[in-house]
């Protein structure tokens, strides 16, 4: 079996879908590995290493994906355009990829069209046995990490205590606004730094996890804060008379706070509004704000995608795709999860592709298969009948999920 690894195409994409590491393992599994020439350039892995690693280096991505049955990437291909990457895939071609299938549902409509195989690697279902091809995981954790240092990078004091001989610094007063994977990560990082952290969550269980890190926890405690964790282990959407409970409780802490890391989400949502500009006047001269749910549409108000700005006073850092920002580490941990998904859809035996439809990874990742969207939660015919929408005026729905 040919496996493909392409070159990244989309501007800020560093990272690549196969380390040196990985294609080592994959072709002591049986697989022949093709890597596009300078693939891993971004994340510091040579074509020299991938080629002591087992692979071949093709000249350029059609040459990689000639006769290939699977093709490894980041991000979900290009559709259309000069830079189209879709017309490269073949087929019944098993692809691998992050793929914002809430967000880009015309893109995914474009795979199934190609008769591609598309598994969108962020939607592995948060089961014990999936923790190992957890794609949001391995990224998030890298992106709180960073959120930290980059928040260190803009703010023009130090972060921790210092007694010198020329007077007192005092700590930084450090607040993580969503304590999933990144969130705990940043509450770890910026307590190694030396910071007094806070944080605050919509969900109950963040509370245990937030304190063993040392931190303090902030949050409206109501009855709709109990109920607020989904099964899947995520956050719902809160209502308005909590958002505003919370709007509250925010806009006093705010106030006091030296660095802000917001990393609140909502899967398929846009991301909540947790800042507003309001908030930004009254925070302190020289306070930083990174908000790593910008590309969601932020949790600040003030953010702006791609850029960091100074807004009252306020540094708000918006870097796009952070985990990129860590390129070696972040595509080392991502290419690990693409493996360990490699070795449930590939047969031990005869060393080709044998996926398994009724496993519930398989069922959670799938996207497109056999000419269709097969994901029940991307389905055209889920989408409001474009003949009602047409008739009573009303736009098509287009809402992220
Ligand atoms: P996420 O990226 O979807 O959201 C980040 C955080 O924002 C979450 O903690 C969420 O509760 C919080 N949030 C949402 N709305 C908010 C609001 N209005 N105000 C404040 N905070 C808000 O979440 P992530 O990081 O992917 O983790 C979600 C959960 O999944 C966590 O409990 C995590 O521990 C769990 N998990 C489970 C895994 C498993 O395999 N069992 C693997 C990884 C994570």
């Amino acid at each position: 079996m040919k496996i493909a690894i392409l070159k990244e195409r989309r501007a800020s994409e560093s990272r690549v879908a196969a380390s040196p590491e990985t294609v080592k393992k994959l072709a002591a599994l049986g697989c022949e590995l093709a890597v596009e020439k300078g693939a891993g350039a971004g994340a510091s892995y040579s074509d020299a290493a991938y080629k002591e690693a087992g692979a071949e280096i093709a000249k350029d991505a059609a040459t990689a994906l000639s006769g290939a049955q699977a093709v490894l990437k980041v991000q979900r291909p290009i559709v259309g355009g000069k830079d189209d990457e879709v017309k490269g895939l073949t087929k019944g071609m098993l692809l691998l990829a992050i793929m914002d299938p809430y967000r880009e549902r015309a893109d995914m409509e474009a795979l199934a069209k190609a008769g591609v195989t598309a598994f969108a690697m962020e939607m592995v279902p948060r089961i014990t046995r999936a923790q190992s091809m957890d794609v949001l995981s391995s990224q998030a954790n890298l992106a709180g990490y960073k959120a930290v240092l980059d928040a260190a990078a803009e703010y023009g004091r130090a972060i921790p205590m210092m007694m010198t001989a020329a007077g007192r610094i005092n700590p930084a007063n450090v607040l993580v606004m969503g304590a999933g994977v990144a969130g705990l990560q940043a509450i770890a990082t910026a307590r190694r730094l030396g910071a007094i952290v806070f944080a605050t969550d919509v969900r109950p269980a963040a509370k245990e996890q937030v304190e063993s890190l040392g931190a303090k926890f902030l949050a409206v405690e109501d009855e709709e804060f109990k109920q607020a964790e989904t099964a899947g282990g995520y956050a719902k959407e809160m209502s308005d008379a909590y958002k505003a409970k919370q709007a509250a409780l925010m806009a006093d802490t705010l106030k006091k706070l030296d660095i802000v890391i917001t990393t609140a989400a909502i899967p398929g949502r846009p991301a909540p509004r947790l800042i507003s500009e309001d908030m930004v006047k009254t925070m302190k001269p020289g306070a930083v704000i990174v908000d790593l749910a910008v590309e969601t549409g932020g949790n600040c108000e003030l953010s702006e995608p791609g850029k960091v700005v100074t807004k009252h006073g306020v540094r708000i850092v918006g870097h796009l795709n952070v985990p990129g920002r860590l390129a070696e580490d972040a595509s080392a941990l991502y290419a690990r999860n693409v493996l360990n998904l490699l070795q449930l859809v590939i047969d031990k035996e005869t060393k080709e592709l044998n996926i398994d439809w009724d496993d519930e990874i398989v069922k959670g990742l799938c996207i497109a298969h056999g000419g269709a969207v097969v994901h029940p939660a991307f389905k055209p015919e889920d989408k409001p009948p474009a003949g009602a929408a047409a008739g009573n005026g009303e736009k098509e729905d287009k809402t992220d999920g």
